[in-house]
């Protein structure tokens, strides 16, 4: 009876050992490495998306320019009748590629053009037309200014460039201009001779 209990107490309470088994070196040695391994691995292998995997657009495409887009203006105003490519529709609305209205060396005429419009005969390389061009009055001199500088440097043309403030310049010199100009009639004079 005395001897199966000693035995009993045995089975439920081992001998007590001194200290705590401490974790093996070779365990602490594999979870060091795996810890230098996973540092190194994102240090190296850490690659912000590139441009080249979306649509090449960086953060500086998004910026709102500061000034008004000539490009932009011309998309959203001016292609509907003298189309994408500036080579206009035959017999209905003129070119602006090598128009020497665009091409004029006076930035003026273009500006007064869009400040006021035309009605009646224009010829424009060697070609009469007998439209309706609006006026583009509503714009600011920056936003003329832009349309203008973009007009005289796209579709071919190499004019000079001009500015908003040249545009308020003219818009107050034709202030007293109440219709649309009379084509030829009253820009002509204004073209190099
Ligand atoms: C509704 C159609 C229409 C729109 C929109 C229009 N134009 Fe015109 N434009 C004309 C017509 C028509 C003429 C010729 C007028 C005539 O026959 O008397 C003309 C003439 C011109 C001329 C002088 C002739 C030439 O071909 O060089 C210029 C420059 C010009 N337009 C620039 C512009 C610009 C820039 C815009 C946009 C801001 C614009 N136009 C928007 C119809 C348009």
């Amino acid at each position: 009876m005395n001897d199966s209990r000693f035995n009993q107490q045995r089975r439920e309470q081992p001998e007590p050992q001194e200290g705590s088994r401490p974790v093996p070196k070779v365990v602490l040695t594999v979870i060091g490495l795996l810890l230098l391994w996973a540092v190194f691995h994102l240090y190296t292998s850490f690659n912000p998306m590139p441009a080249s995997v979306g649509d090449d657009r960086v953060a500086a495409d998004f910026a709102v320019p500061a000034t008004a887009d000539g490009g932009q203006l011309y998309t959203a105003n001016c292609v509907a009748c003298h189309q994408a490519s500036g080579a206009g529709v035959p017999g209905v609305f003129p070119p602006l590629s090598k128009s020497e209205w665009v091409d004029a060396s006076d930035p003026g005429v273009m500006i007064r053009i869009l400040l006021h419009g035309i009605h009646g005969p224009l010829t424009v390389e060697g070609v009469q037309y007998n439209g309706e061009m609006p006026n583009f009055a509503r714009f600011s001199d920056e936003e003329i200014a832009a349309l203008v500088t973009y007009v005289r440097s796209s579709f071919g043309n190499t004019a000079s460039a001009t500015d908003a403030k040249t545009v308020a310049q003219v818009r107050e010199a034709t202030q007293d201009q109440k219709s649309p100009w009379k084509g030829d009639e009253d820009l002509g004079l204004l073209l190099d001779k």
